[in-house]
């Protein structure tokens, strides 16, 4: 399972790059917004720091404002992927950027039936919200469960990105459904590394080890 970093902040984007754990970047508008800095500034910075897939998102509403902006967001560095959101123009816009050999991210998807569509038009990634599903009472992890199983019973080669991850129990609930890869907020990354029966072992461990007098 691939870890994307759903972040603008670029000390944090350094920080969880350095351990290792970041195959790539996911990026929004209200993440731009968060950073405070011009679009084409903040992904090119990203672009320096992780030499992953870094989605950019176009704002355009239709398809040859799509197609434009994307030109423009893919000039900015070589791993810059297109990110479309599941509408009918951003459906046309990934169909024609699939042919034409570029990856994309078909985001706001909150259904298998919108899943299915990207995979139609050869979206590399689909990005279904499971936080914000259950954030209105429905289970964001059905959803997972039902886009990997149809996208294996039909074969399609799109990849399913978890998005809109809350809490370590979504990314491995997302591992265990057999989803390609989660995008997380760098809280929840480090969570994943945190239990406080290591943090109580470990102190006995030092606490034990200092009594020795030993060195290693
Ligand atoms: C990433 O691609 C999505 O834009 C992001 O995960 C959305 O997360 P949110 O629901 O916390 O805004």
């Amino acid at each position: 399972m691939k870890f994307f970093l759903d972040t603008t902040i670029l000390d944090e984007i350094k920080e969880m790059n350095e351990y290792g754990l970041v195959d790539g970047v996911t990026t929004n508008p209200s993440l731009i917004k968060k950073s405070g800095k011009k679009v084409h500034d903040v992904l090119e910075q990203i672009c320096t720091i992780v030499k992953g897939p870094v989605s950019a998102e176009v704002v355009a509403t239709d398809h040859a404002g799509m197609i434009g902006e994307a030109i423009t967001l893919l000039g900015i560095a070589d791993n810059i992927i297109i990110k479309l959101p599941m509408t009918m123009e951003g459906i046309k816009t990934c169909n024609v950027l699939s042919h034409q050999g570029h990856q994309t991210n078909v985001t706001l998807c909150f259904s298998t039936a919108q899943a299915i569509m990207a995979a139609k038009v050869g979206a590399t990634y689909v990005s279904p919200f499971v936080g914000r599903l259950d954030d209105i009472g429905q289970e964001g992890m059905q959803l997972i469960n039902e886009i990997v199983d149809v996208y294996r019973a039909q074969q399609f080669n799109t990849q399913v990105l978890v998005a809109s991850v809350r809490s370590p129990i979504h990314v491995v609930h997302a591992a265990r459904l057999g989803a390609h890869v989660v995008t997380l907020p760098p809280s929840v990354m480090k969570q994943m590394i945190e239990h406080p029966l290591t943090d109580k072992g470990l102190d006995a461990f030092l606490t034990d080890w200092k009594d020795t007098g030993q060195k290693i």
